[in-house]
């Protein structure tokens, strides 16, 4: 069975567009694929956060993702650092990258720009560090998103180098994998692109209900059309097809008609739509507050799922270490 996985960065709360997008795959994908999902924390060290932000984001995040349904008895759901096997790999991968290569990544040369008072040595040797990621579990399918797309090239290049310098197929190369038509794009609620954390235009699943309406109430709109057949602006365009994601075909007719023949109050409408994300938001924000604060629950997911990625990374790393010439005597 192909072998899907993919990292989660431990800082990302899950926003509308996550869930419709990537999360609803990954949810889908857990019976016809062996997936792996991990959260990349040792990652998340290359920007020093501190020890309670780091424990609390890696707690908050596992269980969204878990109240958003993944499940961690078809998946293997693990935290990177619990896997030693994924630093052992990442060192002995870093002795077949080239600093230039690792220097003239593009995400490395903006990170220099964005906080040049922190170019550690994590910085340029993230690539090597989620290529151990991958190829540690010889991962097939990698779902990223276009920022991640010259990582992924990365890893495939260090497999490809791995198995030519020591003639092996161990690797197989990692493709990227985004679901092409299927992928659901929610768009902001600012008017313009698509939802976002660091672009303030997004709902959280775990924001609450008070929270979500005066988001919504406040979401960019126009001031109406003016004549009928008149083409919408991008603002009023998103908030359709967010209306199309999260309310019923009657509902978004309804709107549509209204806003056809320039009856529309937009006013009405977010009101509608703002309670339409609220049923789907409302039970899984529930979820997420009862997973996260049931440690026991937290604590047995984690083990389960170390001890799953582990056994995975050993067979691995044991393949590796031979490969290179560790042999015991
Ligand atoms: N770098 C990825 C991100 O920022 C997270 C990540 C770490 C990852 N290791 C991975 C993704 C391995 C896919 C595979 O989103």
């Amino acid at each position: 069975m192909e072998v899907v996985l993919s990292g989660i960065r431990s800082t990302g709360n899950l926003h509308l567009g996550n869930y419709f997008g990537a999360v609803k795959n990954f949810v889908a994908m857990q019976k016809d694929y062996r997936c792996f999902f991990f959260i990349a924390d040792y990652h998340s060290l290359t920007t020093h956060p501190t020890p309670v932000d780091l424990h609390e984001n890696v707690k908050a995040v596992l269980s969204e993702y878990l109240a958003a349904g993944l499940d961690p008895e078809l998946s293997t759901i693990y935290i990177q650092s619990d896997v030693p096997e994924i630093p052992e790999l990442y060192l002995l991968l870093n002795m077949i990258s080239y600093v230039g290569e690792l220097e003239r990544t593009t995400t490395f040369k903006e990170k220099v720009r964005k906080q040049p008072d922190n170019v550690n040595a994590g910085l340029l040797t993230y690539p090597v560090l989620m290529a151990a990621d991958i190829l540690i579990h010889k991962a097939n399918k990698v779902p990223v998103g276009k920022d991640q797309e010259p990582h992924l090239e990365m890893a495939r290049k260090f497999a490809r180098r791995f198995n030519q310098m020591y003639h092996t197929e161990c690797f197989p190369l990692p493709d990227a994998f985004n679901w092409g038509k299927e992928l659901i794009k929610v768009p902001g609620l600012d008017g313009t692109g698509k939802m976002g954390k660091s672009e303030g235009n997004g709902i959280f699943l775990a924001d609450t209900d008070a929270e979500i309406r005066k988001k919504v109430m406040r979401a960019v709109t126009d001031t109406g059309p003016a004549n009928p057949g008149q083409p919408m602006s991008e603002p009023v365009r998103n908030l359709f097809y967010i209306m199309e994601i999260v309310s019923s075909p009657d509902t978004v007719a309804y709107f549509r008609e209204q806003y056809e023949t320039c009856r529309i109050r937009y006013g009405d409408m977010k009101k509608q739509l703002a309670e339409d994300i609220i049923k789907i938001v409302a039970p899984i924000r529930e979820r997420i507050n009862q997973i996260q604060s049931d440690n026991d629950y937290l604590r047995k997911v984690a083990r389960m799922g170390a001890e799953k990625a582990r056994e995975s990374a050993s067979k691995t790393l044991a393949e590796v270490r031979s490969i290179i010439g560790f042999k015991p005597f």
